[in-house]
Parts: structure tokens; sequence; C-alpha cells
């Protein structure tokens, strides 16, 4: 019973249709056999993505009872379609207004990307240092459809920040996210001169992969003023965003300090930094705070007067999602200069750079965890950001003490800051994950 909606997206862009193997769903109700015309997007062959006006003009009542069944159609949708049409298919159930309509006990593949395109996505912005890993992670962010990507901060870090707002710029507009605001922060930490770690990223910062840069540009706005309009519109909206600091914390430190206002746009913060036990950038300390250690210590005192809850994604977790040369091959053979082709140069660079058969996926297995909770066990433990220190200066020391003994005898007391700290991780899973979402194959598997 093919129907046709022709010339639907003229009557004005409050719905949306999908069409994927005959399957259409038009604001809350899937259309079996229809036809779209007027395609906004004739790249994708054979799938068709058209924003509808709700009502009359979306095909009329009888073909809108076929079925009401959103989640059958997204089912249905998915396994009609390879992994480039899902992506689509993700990206606009993403924009989808209505209550999710989530599968209970999802356990099939097909029912974890039905549940993940059906659920009203989780609003997101990443603050980087672009950064080998944070391109990782701005792929993952970018693209998985149980996200909605609000904007992306910069911060000098890895790289000077110039180098980082380009690196960022061109890692978006490989995925295809334009439409993502990018504000260019600050250039160095609060107190001290910055250090960069272009002997771990490249001269480039990002894998020196020799890509032309991107045509898009950053926001005029200054990343602090971006998070904060961003934070507010969330506020506004009553959907507060997950913000995700990838980079020492600079930007978050100035945000939450210059305008707390903001935190009832913010849901919570997952940050890649810090560690429960061994350094990388000294024998004590994780280089996103040592590269800052005032700004880590006033961004966690802030979230914590503020209310904000905080999970720590630090170094004890942060090498298990590895990336195999195998994978790493087949995700450049896709090609085309698209996401997948940008993945794997990215993990081959870190492969030839440290002459390891994996690499990690790095800054992404925080994007991860907003993803997918139940890959890592975390403990809410004290913690404080060490400032002075002969040698530790930067480090964060999480008390895993048992505290059931006398607490007088410690003169500092417990830490005001608990943090939810990851401690242990799923790292198969999360490195699974990564790989699906930039293979635009999310629960294939
Ligand atoms: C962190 O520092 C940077 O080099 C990486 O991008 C990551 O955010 C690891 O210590
Ligand atoms: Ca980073």
């Amino acid at each position: 019973m093919p129907a046709t909606i022709a010339g639907a997206h003229e009557e004005g862009v409050d719905g949306v249709v999908v069409v994927g193997a005959g399957v259409v769903v038009v604001d809350g109700v899937a259309l079996v056999g229809a036809t779209v015309v007027g395609a906004l997007d004739a790249e994708v062959e054979g799938t068709v993505v058209v924003p509808v006006a709700v009502g009359p003009a979306a095909g009329g009542a009888e073909e809108q009872a076929v079925t009401t069944d959103v989640t059958a159609a997204a089912r249905t949708a998915h396994r009609a379609m390879d992994g480039r049409r899902r992506l689509w298919l993700g990206r606009i159930v993403r924009a989808y207004p209505r209550t999710p309509v989530v599968p209970s006990g999802a356990a099939s593949a097909t029912d974890r990307y039905v549940a993940a395109v059906t659920t009203e996505p989780t609003p997101i912005v990443l603050d980087v240092d672009t950064g080998v890993d944070d391109a990782c992670a701005l792929l993952l962010a970018a693209l998985h459809p149980a996200l909605d990507l609000r904007a992306v901060t910069c911060v000098g870090g890895n790289a000077p920040v110039d180098d980082v707002v380009r690196n960022t710029l061109l890692v978006l507009e490989t995925a295809g996210r334009t439409d993502v605001p990018v504000g260019r922060g600050a250039e160095r930490p609060l107190l001290e001169p910055p250090v960069d770690a272009r002997h771990v990223h490249g001269d480039d910062g990002m894998g020196d992969l020799g890509w032309p840069p991107a045509a898009m540009k950053a926001d005029p706005r200054h990343a602090v003023e971006l998070l904060r309009d961003v934070c507010r519109e969330a506020a506004e909206q009553e959907r507060p965003v997950t913000l995700v600091p990838l980079a020492p914390l600079t930007n978050i430190a100035l945000l939450l300090r210059t305008y707390p206002d903001v935190v009832s746009g913010i849901s919570e913060i997952v940050f890649m930094g810090g560690a429960a036990n061994v350094g990388n950038a000294t024998a004590s300390a994780e280089f996103n705070v040592f590269h800052d250690p005032e700004a880590a210590a006033i961004a966690l005192d802030a979230a914590a007067d503020l209310g904000i809850p905080v999970t720590m994604y630090g170094l004890d977790v942060f090498y298990e999602p590895v990336v195999s040369a195998e994978l790493a091959d087949e995700l450049v053979s896709v090609g085309g200069r698209g996401p997948a082709e940008l993945a794997g140069s990215l993990i081959r660079f870190q492969n030839a750079r440290f002459d390891r058969p994996a690499s990690t996926i790095g800054d992404a297995g925080a994007v991860c965890v907003v993803i997918d909770r139940a890959g890592i066990r975390t403990e809410p433990l004290p913690l404080r950001v060490e400032l002075a220190g002969t040698w530790s200066r930067g480090r964060t020391i999480v008390d895993r003490r048992d505290w059931s003994g006398d607490m007088a005898h410690d003169p500092h007391g417990e830490a005001p800051v608990r943090v939810d700290v990851a401690l242990e991780v799923d790292g198969p899973r999360y490195a699974r994950l990564w790989a699906d979402t930039v293979l635009g194959r999310v629960g294939e598997r």
C-alpha cells in the first residue's frame, strides 16, 4: 500500500520523516510502504530524510493508521539498512520530539540500537584540546544517535589553542556536523605558562595526517560565553546538558566561577583527567590536571558548591579500551575521507608513535560513559588536587581509605569534594561501541 507524501516538507518543519526499506515515521506514526517525494539529502542513495508538517500534509489519516509503533518501524528499518544509512536513521530520530519508546529488557543488538535511536538523546557539550584522542571522542559524540552534541569548546593543552580549533573543526566537518558551534577558549593555564604534548599527538596536535583544513569556521563567541549560552538555553528547555571536559579545566573553571547560574543547565560533569594511581605527565600527575592544577581545583570545588555531580574518568581506566591494528586498517579501508578513515588513521598514528599493536581510544572513553554508564565501575571518593608539592603538583589525591577508623587523627580531615571515580572499565565494550559508531554500525554486533 505505497503512499506518497508529495511536497510535505514545504508545509513547515515540525515533524520528521525517515524512509528506509519502505518504513516512514511521521510524528509518532510509522507509515509502512510509503514513498517520500522531496528528499533533502540525495547523497544517501535509497534513504531519504525529509522534515515534514504534521497533519494532513503528512499523508492523511488512512496511511498514518498503518502502525503507530515507532520502535517496530525503527527495528524494521535497522534490519534493512546498511551501516551508512543507519547513521542517517539515528540522526533523524535524534531530532524526534516525542516521548521515547524503549523496549524493556533490551538485549539483542537490534534492541540496543532501537533503544538508542528512539530514546530522547542526551544533550552533551565537549571541552577539548584536540588532540588525537579528543578527535576520537569528537567522532563518537558527533555520530552516536543517543547523544545530542550541542557545542564544542576548545582550550590550549595538547596543542596551542588555535591548532586545537583547527583540528576540532576538521573532525566535526568530517563527521558531517557543521551545525555544531565551536568556541575558541583559554590560550593558557590560569597561573603558569602553557606546555603542550606534541611529542604525543604530533606537530599539528592531531597525528600529522595532512588532511586539508575544514571550510567550517569557529563561532565568534569565546568558549566561556558559548558554554554559558548553551547551558542557559538548556536550562530554559529543561534539558540540561552533560558537560564532558577532556582537556585542562581552564574554560570550565572560568565558566563556573563567572556564570554560576549555568548550574541549572548542567546535569552532570564527566571529565577525563586525574588518576587514583599513577600519573603520565609526571610520575604523580595526569596531563590535563597537571597542565592547569588551579583550574582543576577551582572547577571541582565549584561543582561541589553548586551541587553538580562529577564523574572522573582518569588514567585508572583510560588505557583499557583499545583498538587493534587490524581494526584500524579496516576503518581506514572505508576511505572517502570520512569518519571511519579518520578514526582508523588516528589509531594507526598512535600505534606507530608508541610502537604498539593496539592503541587506546583515550578521551572517547569518557563519552562512552555518557552513552553506556554500565561499562564502568565507580566509587564516590573524596578528592583533592595537589597545588604545591615538590614532585606531586597536579596530582589528584583520591582518598581510598576506610573511614571507619578514627578521622580525628588526620590533620587534613576529609576532602570537601567527592567525585565518582571510575576504577574499572569494560575496555572491549567501550572500544566496540566506538568502532561501531564510526563505522555507522551502532548495535549491529
Ligand atoms: C589526557 O591528556 C591528553 O594528552 C589527552 O588528550 C587526554 O585528554 C591524558 O592524560
Ligand atoms: Ca584531551
